[in-house]
């Protein structure tokens, strides 16, 4: 059933450029434009929708948080991410014009599920990202659009997180295919760039073994730190809690422009801190930016982790270790960034001596609040 992997979790992050593949499958048509035809909501509803709301939990938050980046950009509709548990109880401001997404790999996650019913019952309508055919959570929504990773069996998500990215990034390319903004050149561009982004996944997985060494050499540890930025910012909060969930550390990310407002008092020698770079094309100046966060943990004794693009020069001088991923679009880069994350959080938890696939105390599926 684990196909020659020790883990459900190995299987399912090597599954990734399969599960990526497949949730672009069909929704890209030969002339290279979005067709979600399972997205049911007429595209004059989507042409009038004046706000944004996603809502999810755990992993599927982070994918929502890059999805805000995304929305935004793209189609210039205000949109907010939130916790479903915190969402449901804020008395939020919604109506006809709103649309809700709700991100799910399971369907039947009770936060979630709950925040979609306080968004219909205001009138907004729902749209489901989910990874379960028929599961309550798109039962109950207005539309859906699946995310095809097969079956996820390992409690802390992976191959599912991919998809809610693909997901999310192609929803919000639809809504600017739909309501036509000034990035159309962009959208298009992106769209091509997105339907061979499989295979950047795929060299990603194939230069991993630095990192498992890596990993095991950290084993003793008691903290790691994840800096990001950006898009790179919700990666960080991933790879904290993929190390939080698999090897019971204490793990935490920051968005790095943060540092000096706290936490970089937690900076003490040796300590390992994960930085996610931006790309250094596209927002260059976030790139310089982070570039002189790294400086300034390393000048304070950090062990520097650092994961950017292939050919940044600039960030290797301050590299205790580089982890090199694929060029791809800056908002695309969280789909290849977050793999070396989750291998490392894998290997860590292996090396300690932890369950994998069944982490002490987590459910695959939070169906009680
Ligand atoms: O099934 P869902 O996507 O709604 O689940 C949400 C979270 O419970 C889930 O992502 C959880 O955080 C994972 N164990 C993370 O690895």
């Amino acid at each position: 059933e684990k196909g020659g992997y020790d883990y459900f979790m190995l299987k399912e992050i090597a599954e990734q450029p399969k599960a990526v593949a497949d949730t672009l499958l069909g929704r890209i048509d030969a002339s290279g434009s979005l067709t979600l035809d399972e997205v049911r909501i007429p595209a004059s509803v989507l042409r009038e929708v004046d706000k944004v709301v996603v809502v999810a939990c755990g992993t599927a938050f982070h994918a929502g948080m890059i999805a805000k980046y995304a929305i935004e950009h793209w189609t210039r509709i205000p949109c907010e991410t939130e916790l479903a548990s915190e969402f449901r109880y804020r008395d939020p401001i919604l109506d006809q014009r709103t649309l809700v997404i709700a991100i799910s790999q399971s369907g039947e996650t009770m936060d979630t599920l709950m925040a979609l019913r306080h968004a219909r019952e205001q009138g907004a309508k729902v749209l489901a990202i989910c990874n379960t055919n028929g599961s309550t959570i798109p039962r109950e929504s207005d539309a859906v659009l699946y995310t095809h990773a097969g079956p996820e069996v390992a409690v802390a998500s992976t191959k599912a997180f991919l998809t809610q990215l693909v997901a999310c990034y192609l929803v919000a390319l639809y809504l600017g295919q739909v309501r036509g903004t000034k990035w159309g050149d962009e959208i298009q561009s992106v769209i091509r760039e997105l339907d061979g982004i499989g295979t950047q996944v795929e060299e990603v997985l194939e230069t991993m073994e630095p990192v498992r060494e890596l990993a095991r050499s950290l084993a003793g540890k008691n903290t790691v730190l994840f800096l990001g930025r950006h898009v790179g910012y919700p990666v960080a909060l991933e790879g904290a809690l993929k190390l939080k969930e698999l090897a019971y550390m204490h793990a935490e990310g920051f968005a790095a422009g943060e540092l000096k407002h706290g936490p970089i008092a937690l900076i003490e020698d040796d300590l390992p801190v994960v930085v996610v770079v931006p790309s250094p094309r596209g927002r260059s100046v976030l790139h310089d930016k982070i570039v002189s966060n790294i400086q300034e943990i390393r000048a304070r004794g950090a062990r520097t982790i650092v994961i950017a693009e292939r050919g940044d020069e600039a960030v290797r001088p301050y590299a205790d270790h580089l982890v090199e991923i694929p060029a791809t679009p800056v908002l695309l880069q969280p789909l290849v960034a977050t793999v070396p994350l989750q291998v490392f959080a894998c290997e860590l938890a292996t090396a300690r001596g932890n369950e994998v696939d069944q982490p002490r105390n987590l459910a695959k599926s939070v169906t009680v609040e």
